[in-house]
């Protein structure tokens, strides 16, 4: 097999294993067939990989489906397994963190360091009296005390719930209220795209409407005004770090909650993913060795997901450090201060593995392959891919100009929900296929089935099901157990629905191929309609919204508003740009509508649903520019034209 065919169709482009990989991989044939023929068998023996204050004698305990239970009678500490138990084996003077700040500045952090300032944390917190079971927001830049104060928090066996530095004030009180949240750490600000951003006032004005806060820890990283409440508010150098640096770590049962996650779901109210301690911590400990072929010995890792998402729990916080990997966490943009700083931190660190984001990777080939060529990348030797599906042209770009035709790709798929990578090519084994997630991670078992649930057979396109738990599964969804059985299992038993659709090629390889229902996908975050919707009624012009998800050359989708105003508002560019920033002050920078379509009418059924396929044709098909108003005009042709087939 030739190292890459060069097919005329980008699609059919075939990288298989560099042999040097293939030789000293991490998972081999074997190890894939040993976890097939007993999956049970396969994640007891992944246990061994933590350190357990009580060795789970049992596995999987599926009693009472769909709520699972791994080594249920095991106890163990998260903070423990990422830190401590690697200076107890003599790794204390390893980098697990090269901090690289926007600005330029930048501290190695060893294991030795990343224990001590997490025992110093974790005491910090407990002077607050913050104890086993209490809910802790974390609204922080991408700096180390974002991942200390996570690991402070699983070490007393507090819940944190992380949210996006991108949320508004609003999106952040929600989820704090319905996490029952005590105490909230942030900080004054954070580096972003050359100058310090506030992240301390939206905190303020969501506290305005949390009764339950009674505390707020604020780090000090850019120095700016900062008002501080009296007798609520407190800098992290007060509480922190005057404490001393041991704490003796509580070990808690296997099933004690280690976090909650909100995430989009196809109503407006978000969902809080719950989490719990060991099965997560062996998923992802498990799948961070194996997708990417980790060698903690020689590997520097870097992913650049930022800790408010999934991503950045798995593959930031949790997999790499339970591992004693070497990571770079970095603070800014990719273009601050020039296109070329992931380039500039890839060559400054010797970064061997890179894990990003397809719309990351489109923006890099709009700028141009010749930014990235100006820098030595030949440290790189494994890159992965997450959040959305990666077209082929952006999959060979990527390989090519910045694995150099060297590195294999990982096209890893997963959810909040999922905890852990459950599609993607073990790079030792498997010739990937650009666009293609492939197969399923070694213990993992899924299927693609048509609307009955029937399996499907090769070739063929339908819905992905997860036929087996697995130990990073979503416990439930925080409150809500009903919901949980309700989005995930009444659909086809007791299999998981995933809400993707998914294609198996003619060798049973995995296409995934986008939602099926009302979430959106924009740069790898995801997005519900009903949420942008119901923020866009909630404002005092607007009757009635539909908002899609259009496709979109860079962030793979972009939302799509259209509007029908209350009689007596006026249809203006003023309007529409009102609206947008609306959308953006409620629920956050990222969720601002790329466009706002006035309308006077919405094409629906007969039983009044709105027809959103017409809309996304819409939205896709017509060039619209900078024209955002749009009354009974040519948009109203196409939906009627479309109306008409
Ligand atoms: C949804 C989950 C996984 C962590 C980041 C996103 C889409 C994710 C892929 C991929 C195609 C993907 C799916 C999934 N998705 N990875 N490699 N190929 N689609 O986590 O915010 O929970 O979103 O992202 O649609 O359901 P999330």
């Amino acid at each position: 097999m030739t190292a890459d065919t060069r097919a005329t169709d980008p699609a059919d482009h075939r990288y298989p294993p560099p042999a040097e990989l293939a030789a000293h991989a991490n998972v081999t044939q074997e190890t894939l067939d040993t976890a097939a023929a007993d999956p049970e068998a396969f994640w007891a023996e992944q246990a061994k990989r933590l350190t357990w204050g009580t060795e789970p004698t049992e596995t999987l305990d599926w009693s009472n489906p769909p709520f699972a239970k791994w080594y249920a009678d095991g106890t163990l500490n998260a903070a423990y397994n990422c830190a401590d138990r690697h200076v107890e084996n003599g790794l204390g003077d390893r980098v697990a963190i090269h901090f690289e700040g926007e600005p330029g500045d930048n501290r190695d952090i060893t294991y030795a360091e990343l224990t001590a300032e997490v025992c110093r944390a974790a005491n910090g917190l407990a002077s607050l009296g913050v104890k086993s079971g209490d809910r802790v927001a974390i609204y922080l830049p991408m700096i180390p005390e974002a991942v200390i104060s996570m690991l402070a928090c699983a070490r007393l066996g507090a819940i944190h719930t992380v949210i996006f530095g991108g949320f508004s004030a609003d999106a952040l009180s929600t989820r704090i209220n319905d996490c029952g949240v005590e105490v909230v750490i942030t900080a004054d600000g954070g580096y972003r795209r050359g100058s310090p951003s506030a992240l301390k006032p939206a905190v303020d004005k969501a506290l305005q409407s949390t009764p339950g806060v009674r505390q707020v820890v604020v780090v000090k990283r850019t120095g700016q005004d900062t008002e501080m409440a009296e007798g609520r508010d407190v800098w992290w150098d007060d509480v922190v770090a005057t404490q001393p640096s041991e704490h003796t770590p509580e070990m808690f049962p296997a099933e004690h909650p280690l976090f909650v996650m909100y995430t989009s779901g196809s109503t407006g109210k978000p969902k809080g993913i719950l989490h719990t301690t060991g099965g997560y911590l062996v998923g992802t400990t498990y799948t961070m060795w194996a997708t990417y072929d980790l060698k903690p010995e020689t590997d520097v890792y870097w992913c650049t997901a930022d800790i408010g998402w999934i991503t950045g729990h798995s593959y930031v916080t949790y997999g790499p450090l339970a591992n004693a990997a070497t990571q770079v966490l970095y603070e800014g943009t990719p273009d601050a201060p020039h296109k070329g700083r992931w380039w500039e931190v890839i060559d400054k660190y010797k970064v061997t593995i890179l894990h990003t984001a397809p719309t990351a990777i489109r923006t890099f080939m709009k700028w141009g392959e010749e930014i990235p060529a100006k820098f030595d990348l030949s440290s790189l030797r494994m890159m992965g891919s997450v959040g959305e599906p990666i077209n082929p042209e952006a999959y060979n770009w990527y390989h090519e100009h910045i694995g150099r035709g060297r590195c294999p790709i990982a096209d890893t798929w997963w959810q909040t929900e999922t905890g852990m990578h459950m599609i993607a090519p073990m790079p030792g084994i498997e010739t990937a296929k650009p666009g293609s997630a492939m197969t399923p991670v070694p213990g993992v078992a899924v299927d693609v089935v048509d609307d009955e649930g029937h399996s499907l057979p090769n070739g063929e396109s339908g819905l992905l099901v997860v036929t087996k738990p697995w130990p990073a599964m979503l416990r439930t969804l925080w409150g809500d157990d009903q919901r949980y059985i309700d989005t995930y299992w009444a659909r086809f038993g007791d299999r998981y629905f995933a809400g993707d659709g998914a294609k198996k090629d003619e060798d049973g390889d995995i296409w995934l191929l986008g939602r099926v229902d009302d979430v959106m996908n924009v740069s790898g975050h995801r997005m519900s309609t009903a949420e942008i919707e119901s923020s866009l009624v909630g404002h005092e012009a607007v009757a009635e919204a539909a908002v899609v998800g259009a496709s979109d050359p860079t962030t793979g989708q972009a939302i799509v508003a259209f509007v029908i105003l209350i009689s007596g508002f006026e249809a203006s560019d003023e309007m529409a740009a009102e609206l947008r920033n609306h959308v953006g002050k409620d629920i956050g920078p990222i969720a601002k509508p790329r466009q706002v379509m006035i309308v006077d009418e919405l094409p629906k059924t007969r039983s009044g649903k709105i027809m959103r396929r017409l809309l996304r044709d819409i939205a896709e098909n017509r060039d619209i520019g900078d024209v955002t108003t749009l009354t009974d005009s040519t948009v109203m042709d196409s939906i009627a034209k479309g109306l008409k087939k």
